[in-house]
């Protein structure tokens, strides 16, 4: 493929950036559109890969067919078969008519199935089948039916990992994996992030008329130099919210650095590294660093809501919450509250939104570990992020 078709993939596709590991990732979604072969991608949060998956199925001859997206980790495990398989009538309780599934619905087209590594193991069996055979059998049906699907999966687990623990069957891990994309870190392409910080901050001031001051070079060398822990999808948010805040204002280092979440003190740093251990003696010292990392955040929480700083994840709708915080913003009107005696309390809403979107960004948004920190589980997880629409 040349540099002009390139060039077109990019503007068509939706995809900023320069860097040579993006180029590699265009000239394989086009080998890879052209052919049925299953596709693996691989890549941390927010970095592109439901793009990538979308980008496969424009370029092939499937583009005029249904493109459906499943999210394995969102799926309640009781339902996820007949979600993806579909139903017959009375199949089980609550199956009030028949259904079809969500591989039905993709028949001569795609279906992307994302988070795929948290998909239960009796359902990956089934999944097996379905790949084998070519065919789906509702479930509480005799008759199955053939479908024409193409399937892309994405995970930002390590699957190879998953098949060791038993979490993820070896014989669907390499049906999976004909074809595996890995779509690298934001942090691992820095030169792209001017082009992608000039293109959201364009995008955005046009569609909501905002005069657009720019970001100073200082400004800009903080960004490209920052981690991204949630990649591509907090670097939109952060550059939105951001001229938010600013009105249209020339962006200033400062600015940047006052916003930036605060880096970290990393605990094992500090503590000595030990050797042959014990599972369980590891596991107990995690915890351990969890708890007096969620210490430290603690006290950064009490400065944010006290309305130090807003925090980058914070949705600019949340309402009356949110007004209020904007009005702690501003130092006298603390004053002015303390003078009352009057309390600033933070909501259990604006605690969970917090504790969450640090949970992820110190996971560098791996949800599985961010839910273990949490103490809950990777379902509510995800349905909280829906919920607070982090930018995980
Ligand atoms: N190269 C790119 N150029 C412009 N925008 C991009 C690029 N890559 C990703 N994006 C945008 O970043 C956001 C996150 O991308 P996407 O949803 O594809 O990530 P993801 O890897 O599927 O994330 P998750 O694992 O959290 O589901 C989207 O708004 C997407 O359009
Ligand atoms: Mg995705």
């Amino acid at each position: 493929m040349n540099n002009s078709q390139l060039a077109k993939i990019r503007q068509n596709l939706g995809f900023i950036g320069r860097s040579h590991a993006l180029d590699q990732i265009l000239r394989t979604i086009e080998q890879v559109a052209a052919t049925d072969i299953i596709v693996l991608i691989n890549g941390e949060s927010g970095t592109g890969k439901e793009l990538v998956a979308k980008a496969i199925h424009a370029l092939s001859h499937r583009n005029s067919g249904p493109f459906i997206i499943v999210n394995a980790g969102a799926i309640p495990e009781g339902i996820m078969e007949s979600e993806l398989f579909g139903h017959e009538k009375g199949s089980f309780t609550g199956a009030i008519g028949q259904r079809k599934g969500y591989f039905e619905l993709a028949d001569g087209g795609t279906i992307f199935l994302d988070e795929i590594g948290e998909m239960p193991l009796e359902t990956q069996v089934r999944l097996l089948r379905v790949l084998e055979n070519r065919e789906i059998l509702r479930v509480g049906g005799s008759v199955a039916k053939s479908i024409d699907v193409r399937i892309i999966t994405a995970t930002n687990r390590d699957l190879l990992e998953a098949v060791h623990k038993n979490q993820f069957r070896e014989d669907l891990y390499y049906r999976l994996n004909a074809v595996n994309l890995v779509v690298p870190a934001l942090r691992e392409r820095r030169e792209d992030i001017p082009l992608l910080v000039e293109h959201f901050a364009t995008t955005f001031c046009n569609l909501n008329r905002i005069e657009y001051g720019g970001f100073t070079s200082e400004a800009m060398n903080l960004l490209v130099d920052y981690n991204w822990p949630g990649n591509i999808r907090e670097l939109k948010n952060f550059v939105e919210s951001i001229i938010v805040m600013e009105r249209g204002m020339s962006i200033s280092g400062s600015a940047v650095q006052a916003r930036l979440p605060v880096p970290h003190v990393r605990m094992d740093a500090h503590l000595p590294v030990h050797i042959n251990r014990s599972n369980e003696e590891l596991e107990r010292e995690f915890l351990y660093r969890a708890l007096f990392e969620i210490k430290n955040e603690i006290a950064q929480l009490r400065e944010a809501v006290l309305g130090k700083y807003i925090m980058p994840g914070r949705r600019l709708t949340a309402g009356p919450s949110f007004e209020r915080d904007l009005v702690n913003l501003t130092g006298d009107s603390i004053h002015r509250i303390e003078d009352e005696t009057e309390e600033i309390f933070p909501t259990m809403e604006q605690m969970e939104h917090e504790l969450i979107y640090r949970a992820l960004e110190k996971t560098g948004g791996n949800k599985r570990k961010a839910a273990v920190l949490l103490a809950i589980s990777e379902r509510t997880l995800y349905r909280k992020i829906k919920e607070y629409d982090l930018p995980f």
